[in-house]
């Protein structure tokens, strides 16, 4: 089977969330399968090359930008022996003037061009993979623009799948946009499908939902929740409308960059076959380790609740805010790790860092680091996932791993992934699950752990023993994906 992953991003080269993971991870699954697997993303001048390892091969192709032609090349390198990945870019590095993947100015004009690109690269240079994997509004409107340019109809038996990780961003633009990349209504056989359902605008991702062959988003639960009219931000009737043609697959974790026993950050590394005892001091250490390089001391008494976010609404960062205040009286030790604050959430955190450590009881950390990240991760007893809807979640599977108890709300992949210790004898609870996206119900689920902890340290080991064990590596997904990369080579 030989397929192409398009995206915006690709852990560790270009990263800024679950995306770029999910096309590693994905990526590398499918060529250890013995599936011949190519990912392109723009060539930004973020791209951080020391990963990549030049392999010689040149694509060069034309394509077209605001009513010009350019020449543009795939440069393809190979990333961990065995992922390949190619950087597109225009001769003159139209994408490596950016120092950002998202935010840009003209940031929908720079995707459309990279769609653009890739449709015509395919289309010129004569690649017929089976399978062409788009990710997320930014290359949705590859399949439809290969269509529009393909007049020989030499591309008729590739395959297409979108696959949605957020249906929150959509891309919307107008006709003029499109216009930039040559493109008018008159491209597309039914120019209609562009429209946004709510705003006088258009909608790529709903233009790359109906004009793909299988459309899947990030978790099973997710899939559900989006054709309800609170879940799917106006494209609750399009997705309903699919039938099975849309479906959820669950993310998988890389467990050769994500785990306790070979990670290269932890100051103490630990794995199951230690056991419980052994395991708690193991994290004991890396907790002790940890608060000395932030300056703190740790009260080994309390649990250390943990939490790694982006700093987004969706997350439910005021529950988070507002428990860790309370971090005192309700015994316990916290940290954040929180990117991508903006001038209403910066200080907030600040103000909680103050409180956290004036008290001797953590913690913020506004910046985004992995080192860190990891080291967190492994001195964690809890972990805290209050997200008002969640696709899927990385870093509750991630948390399981590491030995942290996940406390989440019961949304989208949370919900497919956390089993509450409470719910009645079930060989999967994992963890601490609750319904009501509110202060309320936030608390009630992390004071159940923080009681668990404190009481029953036995319970709590067990259960910690049995999160580690669970397997989300990308073993299930990647055999789910390829039986639909099967299915739809059939048709
Ligand atoms: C998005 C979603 C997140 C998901 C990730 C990877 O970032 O918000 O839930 O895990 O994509 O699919």
């Amino acid at each position: 089977m030989q397929v192409i992953h398009v995206a915006s991003e690709m852990t560790p080269v270009a990263k800024v969330g679950g995306l770029g993971d999910v096309l590693m991870g994905l990526t590398r699954e499918l060529s250890w399968k013995g599936h011949e697997t190519l990912a392109i993303i723009p060539n930004y001048g973020v791209v951080d090359r020391h990963w990549l390892t030049p392999t010689g091969r040149v694509d060069t192709f034309d394509t077209c930008f605001d009513g010009m032609t350019h020449r543009a090349t795939v440069t393809y390198y190979t990333l961990y022996n065995d992922i390949t990945v190619g950087l597109l870019d225009t001769e003159w590095g139209y994408w490596k003037q950016q120092q950002k993947i998202y935010g840009n100015n003209d940031e929908v004009a720079s995707f459309l061009f990279f769609s653009r690109a890739v449709a015509d690269w395919l289309v010129q240079t004569r690649r017929r993979p089976n399978i062409l994997h788009v990710h997320d509004w930014q290359t949705a409107i590859i399949p439809l623009i290969c269509r529009s340019l393909d007049r020989t109809k030499d591309l008729a038996s590739m395959r297409s799948i979108l696959t949605v990780h957020n249906f929150e961003y959509q891309g919307c633009c107008h006709w003029g946009d499109i216009a930039r990349v040559g493109l008018f209504p008159l491209n597309f056989p039914d120019p209609s499908i562009l429209q946004d359902p709510w705003h006088p605008c258009l909608n790529i991702i709903k233009a790359g939902i109906l004009s793909v062959d299988l459309v899947t988003t990030v978790s099973p639960t997710y899939s559900q929740e989006v054709k309800t009219a609170e879940g799917g931000r106006g494209l609750h009737h399009v997705l309903s409308s699919l039938g099975d043609k849309f479906l959820g697959v669950l993310n998988g974790l890389d467990y050769a960059f994500w785990n306790p026993e070979i990670d290269p950050f932890l100051f103490e590394r630990f794995s199951l076959s230690l056991g419980m005892n052994r395991i708690a001091k193991a994290k004991q250490e890396n907790k002790k380790q940890l608060f000395q390089q932030l300056g703190l001391h740790v009260c080994d008494d309390r649990p250390l609740v943990a939490s790694i976010t982006r700093l987004v609404p969706q997350k439910g960062i005021y529950l988070i805010q507002n428990a860790f205040f309370r971090a005192e009286s309700l015994g316990m030790q916290c940290v954040l790790l929180g990117s991508v604050a903006d001038a209403g959430t910066e200080p907030l955190f600040r103000a909680l860092d103050t409180e956290l450590r004036r008290k001797g009881n953590g913690a913020v950390l506004l910046m985004s680091d992995e080192m860190m990240a990891h080291r967190l991760y492994g001195a964690a007893d809890i972990f805290v996932v209050p997200s008002l809807f969640e696709p899927c979640g990385l870093t509750q599977l991630i948390a399981l791993k590491y030995g942290a108890i996940p406390v989440v709300r019961r949304t989208g992949g949370l919900a497919d992934t956390v089993v509450d210790v409470d719910g009645g004898a079930s060989a999967q609870s994992n963890g601490f699950v609750f319904d009501q996206p509110d202060q309320p119900g936030f608390d009630s689920a992390l004071l159940r752990a923080l009681i668990l902890f404190s009481r029953n340290r036995d319970r709590w080991g067990e259960y910690m023993l049995r999160g580690m064990k669970q397997d989300f590596s990308w073993h299930n997904p990647g055999m789910k994906y390829l039986e639909l990369y099967q299915r739809l080579h059939k048709l």
